[in-house]
């Protein structure tokens, strides 16, 4: 039957509109002969799908570096300094950018969060070393990278290899500046499209702009601590979004995916993905 020439017609005809064909397989026919014309096994059927879906998405073919969540920097076996971030929007950008068709690299600090994306690959890390550590080992090999970590800017300079004992003594622990890890990322930058967040209390949009510049950033996405609602551990976020040439576009206050919809279509815009 697949070989009789109306059927061969009727695909050509099909195709003709403008439908996509998957291929039939070779094998046992309902018949009982061997040969072409048996239906494709249901798992080519859906990579065949997944893959027309994902082939003419803004980012198709495009690798993404993402980082998300605290650091945690170790003062001893059982004790850290870490601070309240839950990794909801960098985890929202991921998953959201491979909605799109990117390969997402999506570097980690502790975070309970689950992904589960063929496109996101996770890389957990704790310290900030760490994390500037894997994110080198990406760098390279991405077309942008967005870092939304809540990275330590302090860790101790030395980490207790035991557990370090109560005394009737003030507790003195002395503290080391971290590495920049964006800052390290845009001295390097070669055709990436490199995206920093900003956390201000005060002077929001003149200090974001600043941080862009120092950092040689292609833009920075301003969180304000001054709009309730927004900022850590909670579900909704508010920003605006600053490029190199200083275009700001303030966005309401929305759910964090919303807002990592609005973050991707603005990369999208900027990068002509
Ligand atoms: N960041 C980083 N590595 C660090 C500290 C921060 O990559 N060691 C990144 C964050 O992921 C974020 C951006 O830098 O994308 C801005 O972080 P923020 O804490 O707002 O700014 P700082 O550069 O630390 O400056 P300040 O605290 O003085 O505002």
């Amino acid at each position: 039957m697949y070989k009789h020439p109306s059927t061969s017609e009727n695909i050509e005809k099909l195709q003709s509109f403008g439908n996509k064909l998957i291929p039939s397989g070779f094998g046992e026919l309902a018949s009982g002969l061997v040969g072409e014309g048996r239906m494709a096994e249901p798992s080519e059927i859906i990579e065949h799908i997944i893959s027309d879906l994902s082939s003419d998405l803004p980012f198709t073919d495009k690798k993404i570096l993402i980082t998300a969540g605290p650091t945690y920097e170790a003062i001893d076996p059982v004790r850290f300094i870490g601070n309240h971030s839950s990794g909801k929007m960098g985890f929202a950008i991921a998953t959201v950018a491979a909605d799109l068709g990117a390969e997402v690299f999506l570097i980690s600090g502790p975070s309970q969060l689950q992904i589960k994306h063929s496109l996101v690959h996770r890389i957990n890390v704790v310290s900030a070393a760490e994390m500037y550590q894997v994110v080198h080992k990406y760098f390279s090999e991405v077309d942008i990278a967005i870092l939304s970590a809540a990275v330590a800017d302090y860790t101790p300079k030395k980490t207790a290899t035991q557990k370090i004992k109560k005394t009737a003594l003030a507790l003195e622990i002395e503290l080391s500046p971290t590495k920049d890890i964006l800052a390290s990322l845009g001295a390097i930058k070669q055709h990436q499209y490199l995206v920093g967040f900003a956390l201000e209390t005060n002077n929001e949009i003149e200090n974001a702009k600043s941080k862009l510049q120092r950092k040689n950033l292609d833009a920075i996405v301003l969180n304000s601590l001054q709009d309730e609602g927004a900022g850590f551990a909670t579900d909704t976020n508010k920003i605006t979004f600053i490029d190199n040439a200083m275009n700001e576009q303030s966005f309401e206050l929305k759910s964090k995916v919303e807002v990592a919809k609005d973050i991707m279509n603005e990369i999208i815009k900027k990068t002509n993905a």
